[in-house]
């Protein structure tokens, strides 16, 4: 049997294999932030798909931390009994999930905040709303903290197996860590350890807010790729040694900002992006992705190097890959060398959320996304996330 199909313990929780859905806004919930019957019936196909751990879009923790229309909250009481419904869908077909807490930071919209974007520091614009942050105040950050912990509570209440704290793709925790956006001179900032302490109260934190047992997992930057002084896999290797001292169940492997498509290495569908825009931004944006397109090419695997960097402070704690993660002979090779102990993949499992089933029963090698990122455009433009390839109808 292969190794993609041993399951693996996380903390206390058993999953049952390798594969993990990682998270992936949806642009599906209501209004208010709540989730909605289309958002169950996509997890509930991925659950039937035999995915060993389900991880739907960032949740947002705290209306300053909405990042999206359309996206799912858990930032009151009031979402609970969606997200419940949620966990025991995907629950009643063997899944397991996953709730991935998330504040938006400077990459909060102004438009959708109805006030300037909160981060560390408030030097420069956000490359793609152009907004102007506010530097946070002791009292702002110290709420923030908090409300990561009362949506831990609030996932645990509704049901979740495991809750994972959204540290990258530039949003507010990935601000605090990255002397791009850090120039606090105050103890949230200044130094390596200054810089964690936001992260590392919020682990500590949520860690108090669930149940012992209950695994907390970090999705980390290894590579901000900002105009320059970002994250690099060496900081990011010391910051996944401090996560393992403190006892995280797991830390999975991205990159990426908004100042470039890292994070989603493939095609940048231009055109469809730029409607998201008002018009008077599209032409230089659009000219912004044409520059964009050579480094951002597809390319299979484009986070294992720095998770070779991160593998040796690991300790043994779980490392999940993620990142054009598509033929299973690579899953196969990563897992069984011990570079990675999970694969997870978005795009694949948009296209086809029976990939994992595929696989086991012979059907399928590889994945057939191609990378064409409008499934990305689509999330941009508030229109909810399905596969969009030209062409090419969705796989059941
Ligand atoms: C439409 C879309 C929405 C995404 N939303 C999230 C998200 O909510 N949280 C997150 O951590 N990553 C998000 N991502 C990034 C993915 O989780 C993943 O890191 C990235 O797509 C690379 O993996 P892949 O090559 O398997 O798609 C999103 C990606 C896509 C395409």
């Amino acid at each position: 049997m292969s190794c993609l199909f041993e399951s693996i313990m996380l903390a206390d929780v058993k999953i049952k294999n390798r594969f993990v859905h990682a998270a992936t806004h949806e642009a599906m919930a209501a209004d208010d932030g709540s989730i909605t019957d289309d958002i169950v019936r996509r997890y509930t196909r991925l659950a039937k798909g035999d995915v060993g751990l389900i991880i739907p879009g960032h949740l947002y923790v705290h209306p300053l931390g909405r990042a999206h229309n359309r996206q799912s909250g858990i930032h009151t009481d009031a979402m609970i009994p969606g997200l419940k419904k949620l966990a025991d869908a995907v629950h009643a077909h063997g899944g397991t999930i996953g709730f991935q807490l998330a504040h938006g930071g400077r990459q909060s919209p102004r438009r959708i905040l109805g006030q300037a974007p909160l981060a560390p520091s408030s030097r420069g614009r956000d490359p793609v709303s152009l907004n102007k942050p506010v530097s946070m105040d002791e009292h702002q950050i110290l709420e923030s903290i908090e409300a990561f912990a009362a949506a831990a509570k609030r996932a645990h209440q509704a049901g979740a197996d495991a809750v994972q704290i959204h540290a990258a793709h530039g949003y507010l925790i990935n601000e605090f860590l990255s002397p791009y956006f850090n120039h606090r001179k105050d103890s949230w900032g200044g130094s390596e350890a200054g810089r964690f302490r936001f992260l590392e109260a919020i682990v500590t934190r949520v860690q108090k807010a669930v149940p012992d047992g209950v695994p907390v997992l970090v999705k980390l930057n290894t590579n901000d790729f900002t105009p320059r002084n970002g994250i690099t896999p060496d900081l990011a290797a010391t910051y996944a040694k401090w996560l393992v001292e403190l006892g995280v169940a797991a830390i999975e492997v991205s990159c990426g900002t908004y100042y470039g498509f890292q994070t989603i290495r493939g095609d940048i569908p231009g055109a469809e992006l730029v409607r998201a825009l008002p018009a008077w931004m599209r032409p230089v944006a659009r000219l912004k992705m044409k520059m964009q397109g050579p480094a951002n090419r597809f390319k299979e695997a484009y986070n294992l190097d720095a998770a070779l960097t991160i593998r040796p402070v690991m300790k043994g704690v779980p490392l999940i890959l993620v990142g054009g993660m598509r033929r299973l002979s690579q899953m196969e090779k990563t897992v069984s060398r011990g570079v990675a102990d999970m694969i997870s993949m978005s795009r694949p499992f948009i296209r086809e959320p029976s990939l994992v089933r595929r696989f086991s029963e012979g059907k399928a090698t590889e994945a057939a996304c191609i990378s064409c990122n409008r499934c990305f455009a689509a999330m941009f433009n508030t229109i909810p996330v399905r596969c969009y390839q030209k062409g090419r109808p969705q796989n059941g």
